[in-house]
C-alpha cells in the first residue's frame, strides 16, 4: 500500500517506538503518587513537558512562563481552548470558515448555549479576509481561533497579521497549529499567539496525546473536573509515556525539518506536475494553488470525476488516500474549506486530498499519480 494520507495521521519514526516501549518497560507509574517512584515519573514528565515547549518556541524564563498542558490529541486541545480560553471575558468567539470541524463544531455547541460567534470569510484561496476581522473586533470578543495551515488543501493564513491585530485589540488568539508542525518552522513566541494546539500524530509520534500551549498570560478555564493534575486545567491521571514519545517525535521532526520541508515540496510539486501531464493540464484544478500552502498537501480535482469514486478506486489499487478531513471520511459531505473558498460544485465533488510526509519517495509519488491515471481512465470508462 502507499500510503498518501498523511494528514489524517502518520506512520510512528523507529526511535519513537523505541523511546515509547522502553517507557512503557520503565515508566508505568502515576506522577501524582506520593511515593519515590511516582516522584521520579513526575520529575521525568516536568522535563519532558518542559522540552517540548522549548522546541515549539514557548518561554521558561525568570520573566516568563508558558505553560502546556496534555490532552488526549488536537480535537481534544482545540475544544479546549473554544470553551475555556480568555477565561471570563464576555464577548464573542471569533473563528475562520476553514477550520478543522473540532474548532467549527466547538463553536457551533458555544452558539446554541448562547455566546454569539463570528465566522470570518476566506477568499477564493481559503485564506482568511483581514478586513472582515478588523470589523469583528469591533465588538468584544473573548477569544480569536485562527488555524495555520489548513489540513484539507494546506493553505497557510496570515497568522503573523492576525496576531498582531488580536495583539491591538488585546484579544487572545488560539492557533490550531496541528498540521503546521514538523512540516514548517513553528515558534510559538514568534507566532505572537496566546496559545496554540499541536498533536504528534501527525509528525510520525503516538495518537492519543496532544497538547494545548498557553503563554504566560491567557487564563484558561478548565473543561473537566475532577483532580488537581495539570494545574487542575486538565485533570486526569497523565501519560508520562505518550510525552516521552511525543518529546522525541518532536525532537527528531525539528531535526528533520530543513531537510525534509523543501523534498517534501518538490514532491508534491512533481505529484502536481505528473498529474497534469498524466491526465491534461485542462483537467485537473490544485484548490489553493494561489495562496502559501503547507509543503506536503495537494488537494486536486479531476474534471469529471466522483471523489468518492475516486478514493475508493484508488484504495482498490492500493493507494491510501481521502476525500478530506479524516474526521469525515465514511461521509460524503462535501469539504467544508472548499465549499466556504466559494468552489465550484463540480470542483468540490471531484476533489481529492493527497498528503506526504517525510518519508515518502520519488518512486511513491511516481507510483501514486501512475495509479491515479489508471483509476481516472477506467473509471471514465465504466
Ligand atoms: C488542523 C487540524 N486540527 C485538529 C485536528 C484534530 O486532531 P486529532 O485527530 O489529534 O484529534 C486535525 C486532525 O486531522 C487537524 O488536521
Amino acid at each position: 500500500m502507499i500510503y498518501v494520507d498523511n494528514n489524517a495521521t502518520t506512520p510512528m519514526a523507529v526511535e519513537v517506538a523505541e523511546a515509547l516501549s522502553q517507557a512503557y518497560q520503565s515508566a508505568f507509574l502515576n506522577p501524582a503518587s506520593q511515593h519515590q517512584a511516582g516522584q521520579k515519573a513526575r520529575r521525568r514528565l516536568d522535563d519532558t513537558r518542559e522540552s517540548i515547549l522549548n522546541l515549539v518556541g514557548g518561554e521558561i524564563t525568570r520573566f516568563a512562563s508558558d505553560r502546556l498542558v496534555f490532552t488526549s490529541g488536537g480535537t481534544e486541545a482545540n475544544n479546549l481552548a473554544l470553551f475555556g480560553l480568555g477565561g471570563d471575558i464576555p464577548g464573542q468567539v471569533v473563528i475562520s470558515a476553514v477550520e478543522h470541524p473540532s474548532i467549527r463544531e466547538a463553536a457551533e455547541h458555544l452558539a446554541k448555549l448562547g455566546q454569539s460567534m463570528e465566522v470570518l470569510p476566506v477568499d477564493s484561496a481559503g485564506v482568511v479576509q483581514i478586513d472582515a476581522l478588523r470589523q469583528a473586533l469591533a465588538q468584544p470578543t473573548r477569544l480569536v481561533s485562527v488555524m495555520l495551515g489548513n489540513n484539507e488543501t494546506g493553505v497557510l493564513q496570515p497568522t503573523a497579521e492576525i496576531a498582531q491585530i488580536c495583539r491591538e485589540n488585546g484579544v487572545p488568539l488560539h492557533v490550531d497549529a496541528v498540521q503546521a508542525v514538523g512540516k514548517i518552522p513553528v515558534n510559538f513566541r514568534e507566532l505572537g499567539a496566546s496559545a496554540m494546539t499541536i498533536t504528534p500524530h501527525k509528525f510520525h509520534g503516538p495518537r492519543g496525546i496532544g497538547a494545548l500551549i498557553l503563554d504566560d498570560r491567557v487564563k484558561l478555564n478548565p473543561a473537566m473536573f475532577g483532580g488537581a493534575q495539570q494545574l487542575a486545567m486538565r485533570p486526569g491521571t497523565e501519560s508520562v509515556e505518550l510525552a516521552i514519545g511525543f518529546e522525541v517525535a518532536l525532537r527528531l521532526a525539528i531535526e528533520h525539518q530543513a531537510e525534509a520541508e523543501p523534498r517534501m515540496r518538490e514532491l508534491r510539486d512533481r505529484l502536481e506536475m505528473l498529474l497534469g501531464e498524466l491526465i491534461g493540464p485542462e483537467n485537473i484544478t490544485i484548490n489553493g494553488l494561489d495562496a502559501p500552502r503547507l509543503p506536503h498537501t495537494s488537494n486536486v480535482s479531476f474534471s469529471g470525476i466522483d471523489r468518492q469514486a475516486l478514493v475508493m478506486s484508488l484504495d482498490m489499487a492500493a493507494v491510501a488516500c481521502s476525500t478530506g478531513s479524516a474526521c469525515a471520511s465514511g461521509s460524503s459531505e462535501p469539504s467544508p474549506t472548499l465549499l466556504a473558498s466559494g468552489a465550484d460544485p463540480s470542483i468540490i465533488s471531484s476533489s481529492i486530498r493527497l498528503s506526504l510526509s517525510r518519508f515518502t519517495t520519488q518512486a511513491e509519488v511516481d507510483e501514486v499519480a501512475s495509479r491515479i491515471f489508471n483509476c481516472i481512465n477506467r473509471l471514465r470508462r465504466s
